[in-house]
């Protein structure tokens, strides 16, 4: 009887020092969430960067709505895209709304030798913000070996959604270096957290871009440089072939104001609160199942296309 007393209280100090570490975790974690999601950091991007911001992709969706977002915080922009056309009148929109001054720069990011012109383009510029977002993925869901044109595929993916990042990086870096400030902002996917079947080479394309970016941001940190990988699930775009926006898929303006409220918080980010919970979610379920869902999910996707096309 004597010799269980200890026991019981050796117990009770367990349970209460378990109770009181996941009551701190999880205030911690509130309270991160109410500085990231609420408060947010307004001042991450801004013209004390540098005065230039360039975009890649800039004349649909995510890019756009971040040229948007630069120029209203006062940065002139960079529109690197590919039609003139759309880049000329993107351009004169952000001038007029804005009263900034913009840039065009019209290059198709599925060729390679396209790095000469951007580097005379961009020469001279004080370049504070660069938003690698440019990006392509496939026309449906298909299984690998049945991509229609696959040698062309594999190799715009490759160039589109990765040469386009390291090429970019590599022109822009060492002036912000040299400055010792600059903000690079990466738009991975959701699809490069998970890998996602079905969606296989755009997947691992984005899986490139999150681990660049992370392993950058490691290099760069104590050099001024802030490195954002940015991670979102689907967003109402010409891409996604959404029309209308809905809470957990976002218009590409709502996603990107709540996104840049993220830069200099965090260096890894869904960008979005309901992409975030839904990233907890996702992560949390065991791969098998995680897997079973995505498949099914993609297979009917791909069914539904295919029957779509075979009628028209
Ligand atoms: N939308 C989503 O649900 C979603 C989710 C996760 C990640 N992302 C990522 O977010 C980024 C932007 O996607 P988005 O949905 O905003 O795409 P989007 O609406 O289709 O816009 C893409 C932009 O890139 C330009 N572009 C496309 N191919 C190009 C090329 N070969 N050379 C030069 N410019 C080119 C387009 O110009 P044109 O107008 O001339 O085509 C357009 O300005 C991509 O990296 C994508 O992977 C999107």
């Amino acid at each position: 009887m004597e010799s269980a007393l200890p026991a019981a209280g050796f117990l009770y100090w367990l349970g209460a020092g378990t109770v009181a570490y996941l009551a701190l975790r999880v205030s911690c974690s509130l309270f991160t969430a109410f500085w990231l999601w609420v408060v947010g950091n307004e001042a991450g991007v801004s013209l004390e960067l540098g005065e230039w911001a360039v975009v890649t992709g800039s004349t649909d969706g995510i890019g756009k709505s971040y040229a948007e977002e630069l120029a209203k915080r006062g940065m002139k922009v960079v529109l690197v895209s590919r039609s003139q056309d759309k880049l000329n009148q993107v351009s004169s929109e952000i001038r007029e709304q804005f009263k900034v001054e913009t840039r065009t720069i019209a290059v198709d990011f599925s060729s390679e030798d396209i790095y000469d012109k951007i580097k005379t383009g961009l020469a001279g510029l004080e370049i504070g913000v660069l938003v690698n977002n440019v990006g392509m993925s496939y026309e449906y869901p298909e299984y690998f070996l049945e991509i229609p044109d696959l040698d062309n595929v594999i190799k715009k993916l490759i160039n589109i959604n990765i040469l386009s990042v390291c090429k970019m990086t590599q022109l822009v870096l060492p002036g912000m270096v040299e400055r010792s400030k600059g903000v690079i902002l990466n738009i991975s996917s959701a699809s490069g957290m998970s890998p996602v079947p079905l969606l296989t080479i755009y997947s691992a394309t984005k899986a490139f871009v999150d681990f660049f970016s992370r392993c950058l941001h490691e290099e760069y940190r104590s050099k001024g440089i802030f490195v954002q990988s940015v991670l979102p699930y689907y967003v109402a775009t010409k891409m996604s072939k959404i029309r209308k926006p809905t809470l957990g898929k976002p218009s590409p303006s709502t996603f990107v104001k709540s996104a840049l409220k993220t830069v200099g918080l965090k260096s890894r980010t869904c960008g979005y609160l309901v992409h975030a919970l839904m990233a907890s979610f996702t992560l949390a379920l065991p791969s098998w199942i995680y897997f079973k869902i995505a498949m099914n999910m993609n297979k009917a996707v791909r069914a539904h296309f295919l029957k779509k096309n075979k009628k028209n």
